[in-house]
């Protein structure tokens, strides 16, 4: 995955305290806390908790949306992400998948990513997690075959892995699916706030189907005030590992 799919200029602001190490619009550079939690150094932070990363999916993605009651109908299912990552939010969604699904049911799940990690780092990240081994191993092998962005893969016979390149603020806007239930899953808002903006918050809002959801990590207030003016309805709990709250929603 060594092509960068973002823009310098996107990337680096001049108010941006990257704007003078392009070098690192080139690589997703990542460096590692206690030898196994991934850290942005584009972003300087995880990638996700550093508590349990694979339990904080379950929390605040898989439950904050009410999957898998909701594919107890037996209706196709249509996942957004925003911010593929090392990927262990698709895998957390494809193992409970696997265990839910009717057959024939179809689950599409599409991710906007702009600045791959490695396959690599990818399997040092994601050797972490014992039950999903058999699973990201998988998803690791296609990654060393260095898959030219957008990847659209039937992953098995009834889930697909989409992952879409560029920034999220302009690849949602393209996006021609309607998504059940989304993940906002793009880096703390103080650190990229490009991934909470209102004219993004607005193009997820957009394409969420009439009974969609979301759930995110933050609760932000104006990240909320976003996805209110956006249109949806936010509610707040408790959040993961001692976060006091996380956000989540309906349209
Ligand atoms: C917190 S991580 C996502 C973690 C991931 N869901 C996982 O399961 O490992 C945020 C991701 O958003 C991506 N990202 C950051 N800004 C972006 C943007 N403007 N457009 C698209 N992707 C972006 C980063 O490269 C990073 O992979």
């Amino acid at each position: 995955m060594a092509n960068p799919f973002c823009k310098t200029e996107y990337l680096m602001p001049s108010n941006s305290r990257f704007h003078n190490e392009k070098m690192l619009a080139t690589k997703h550079t990542i460096s590692w806390e206690a030898g196994s939690i991934p850290r942005s150094s584009l972003f300087d932070d995880t990638f996700y908790s550093r508590q349990h990363g694979q339990s904080e999916t379950a929390y605040v993605f898989i439950d904050g949306n009410r999957l898998p009651d909701r594919w107890s109908s037996p209706e196709h299912f249509t996942i957004g992400e925003l911010g593929f990552g090392t990927g262990l939010n698709f895998l957390e969604t494809w193992r409970h998948w696997i265990d839910a699904r009717s057959p024939s049911q179809q689950l599409l799940f599409t991710s906007f990513e702009c600045y791959p990690i490695s396959a690599d780092d990818m399997a040092r990240a994601l050797a972490a997690w014992d039950t999903l081994k058999p699973l990201s191993q998988i998803l690791i092998s296609r990654w060393q075959e260095q898959p030219s962005l957008p990847m659209h893969w039937q992953i098995d016979q009834q889930t697909v892995l989409q992952v879409d390149p560029g920034k999220a603020e302009q690849a949602v806007a393209q996006w021609s699916d309607m998504a059940d239930a989304w993940y906002l899953d793009g880096f703390s808002p103080a650190k990229n706030p490009d991934m909470w903006s209102p004219a993004l918050m607005q193009q997820v809002f957009d394409h969420t189907a009439e009974t969609g959801s979301f759930a995110t990590y933050t609760a932000a207030a104006w990240v909320r005030r976003n996805l209110q003016a956006a249109g949806f309805a936010v509610s707040r709990r408790k959040g993961f590992a001692g976060k006091r709250e996380m956000m989540f929603g309906q349209r």
